[in-house]
């Protein structure tokens, strides 16, 4: 029997952020153990909501999916989730996520492999327009930037006007998908790369 290499927490230690609205949200890391908690919050979301994230109509969340959320690999990607005190312990109210993009997904000529990733964020409706959106966006963009990643992108509807708005906002140029008009593919530089990110990045890629 093959033995299993124990799996490295995600090192983030939770911080409180205090929105413009006055409400306050804990910011960490998911853990395995917020699978019942991410299910609930999915059913709290506007059908309007769940097209915009995953670009279909879904009634609910794929386990596969739902499992892969819940077990990031580190260095690779990372999943936040904003959380309030609620009666069965906690609900999440919103999460972000990045993935490390993969070979051919917009990558610049010459663009090393493993230095790109792809965002998503979610808000339940209620926190919409809360300041917490922003606030998520950006401690994703500084996570990625330390797990040496140098570019961020996202792929958006063409009409979902909160993302988009959102996106300039935080700096990213919105480029038009050439196959499919309902699309656009926002893209962002993270700054340089501290010397421990790099390392980082080239302990990531195949030997050659
Ligand atoms: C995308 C999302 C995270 C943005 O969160 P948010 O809290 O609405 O973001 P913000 O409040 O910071 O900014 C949204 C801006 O869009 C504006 N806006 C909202 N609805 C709008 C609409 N229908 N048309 C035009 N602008 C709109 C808001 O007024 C706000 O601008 P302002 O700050 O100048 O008032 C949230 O809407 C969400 O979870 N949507 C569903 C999932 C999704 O679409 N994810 C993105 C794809 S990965």
């Amino acid at each position: 029997m093959s033995k299993s290499r124990p799996v490295r927490p995600p090192r983030y230690r939770p911080r409180l952020l205090t929105l413009r609205d006055g409400r306050q949200v804990t910011l960490r890391a998911i853990t395995e153990a917020d699978g019942a908690e991410i299910v609930q919050a999915f059913g709290r979301l506007s059908p309007a909501a769940r097209y915009s994230r995953f670009m279909q109509h879904k009634k609910s969340l794929d386990l596969a999916v739902l499992e892969r959320g819940l077990r990031p690999v580190p260095g690779q990607d990372f999943v936040f989730v904003a959380t309030v005190p609620a009666d069965d312990g906690i609900d999440i109210v919103g999460a972000a996520r990045y993935l490390r993009a993969g070979a051919g997904s917009g990558a610049l000529p010459g663009e090393p492999a493993g230095e790109r990733c792809e965002f998503a964020i979610t808000l339940v409706d209620d926190w919409c327009g809360s300041g917490l959106a922003p606030q998520l966006m950006m401690c994703l963009m500084r996570r990625a930037r330390r797990d040496g990643y140098r570019t961020m992108e996202g792929l958006v509807m063409a009409d979902n006007q909160p993302m988009l708005k959102l996106a300039r906002r935080l700096g990213f140029e919105v480029v038009p998908m050439a196959d499919d008009q309902t699309l656009v593919r926002v893209v962002r530089a993270l700054a340089p790369r501290s010397r421990r990110a790099a390392q980082a990045v080239s302990r990531r890629r195949p030997a050659p």
